[in-house]
């Protein structure tokens, strides 16, 4: 439990704003939380998920847990895809609930590439930049298991990957969602291809710095050719060593800096930026990292990472971010934001529940009395 805080309105993360289309009344996020709780072999989002999505209606912006873009994506249990009829019916209901009480709700889309294993692939091997394991964990239906050697990606393999992206933004326009933000960060397929230890590839997608976050920008470009860019989001982890085969150092930063660059000349409604992980328990969130990207991102951002209301707060009214996400905070004070305007206590979500199927520790949260 989290002390109480005083009552006060006057708070920057009260106060309403704008990232490209999305109009917020607050800036307060909900920050993606895979939870596991499409337990159903075609793995679509159910009545359950309708109620944990709008139970967090007053969050500024709802944005989902990763979802797949396709069946090859796939690289954890029960985590809900995007990519058939069923699935877009699913979240259509989700969305209907979410904007019926209020609230707006933007889809991650999540590609595992070679962070995967052939228990999700119907015994395929996965794909990613290279032949090289990126050494990460996946959830499968059989519990937890280390990656393999993954295939190295054909040209096709990237073709059917940037259509599979734009694919999935039409289909979560078609759902009823207000905007899609691209995952690129952890262990994932992105930050694989920006990582100059797993690819090693020689075509136009690997080879030096343009060349690694060529698959990031020409995803980026489908889905902005789908939908108006305005209503499309990147959310970055430069600084996230997901495993050991991930260096974070002043080379990869200078890559996501000029990664940073590129996407100025492209219409995004934000950037989602999780910056460094806390130094120590009750630390304050690093202030310099977000205003390193806030100088070098020409729209939006949203910060992320061990925030509390105090430390969001002073980052906005800063001017180093125009909203903050919350991920932890969300899972057990589904009203977050009223718990922040009227300086009530945070309960603790119980991490045993996190990926753990059913509504217990899911949607049996209660607001505050
Ligand atoms: C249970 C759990 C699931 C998560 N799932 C996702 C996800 O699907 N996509 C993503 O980009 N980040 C995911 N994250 C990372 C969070 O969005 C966030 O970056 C992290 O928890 C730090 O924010 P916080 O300090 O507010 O919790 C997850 C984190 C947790 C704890």
């Amino acid at each position: 439990m989290t002390a109480a805080l005083p009552l006060t309105l006057d708070q920057p993360l009260l106060h309403g704003t704008r990232l490209g289309e999305l109009r917020m009344p607050n800036r307060v996020v909900m920050a993606p939380l895979t939870r596991a709780r499409a337990d159903n072999p075609g793995l679509v989002p159910t009545e359950l998920h309708a109620a944990y999505y709008g139970q967090r209606a007053g969050a500024g912006l709802i944005v989902t847990e990763g979802t797949w873009v396709s069946e090859r994506a796939i690289g954890f249990v029960n985590v809900p895809g995007v990519y058939s009829e069923a699935q877009v019916a699913g979240w259509r209901r989700v969305t209907d609930v979410v904007h019926t009480l209020g609230g707006r709700i933007v889809q991650q889309l999540w590609h595992t590439g070679a962070a995967s294993h052939p228990d999700h692939l119907r015994g395929e091997p996965p794909a990613g930049p290279s032949a090289i394991d990126p050494r990460a964990r996946t959830f499968t239906p059989g519990g937890f298991k280390e990656t393999l050697t993954p295939r190295a990606m054909t040209a096709d393999d990237i073709r059917a990957t940037v259509a599979e992206f734009r694919a999935a933004a039409a289909n979560a326009r078609r759902a009823g969602f207000d905007g899609v933000e691209i995952g690129a960060l952890g262990a994932f397929l992105f930050t694989q291809f920006l990582n100059p230890l797993l690819n090693h590839r020689t075509d136009a997608y690997g080879g030096d710095r343009a060349g690694r976050r060529r698959l990031l920008l020409d995803v980026v470009d489908a889905v902005t050719a789908e939908w108006d860019g305005r209503r499309v989001g990147v959310r970055l982890a430069p600084y996230m060593a997901a495993t050991e085969r991930f260096v974070v150092d002043e080379e990869l930063l200078a890559d996501y800096d000029e990664l940073v660059t590129e996407l100025n000349e492209r219409p995004l409604a934000y950037l989602h930026l999780r910056g460094p992980d806390l130094a120590g328990p009750g630390e304050s969130p690093d202030f310099e990292a977000f205003a390193r990207y806030r100088k070098r991102f020409e729209g939006p951002l949203i910060a992320n990472n061990g925030f509390d209301r105090d430390s969001a707060n002073a980052l906005v009214d800063a001017g180093h971010a125009d909203a903050v996400s919350f991920a932890t905070h969300f899972v057990a004070n589904p009203d977050l934001v009223g718990r922040f305007a009227l300086g009530r206590e945070l309960a603790a979500g119980d991490p045993a529940t996190y990926y753990q199927g059913g509504a217990k520790g899911y949607a049996d949260y209660p607001a505050a009395g």
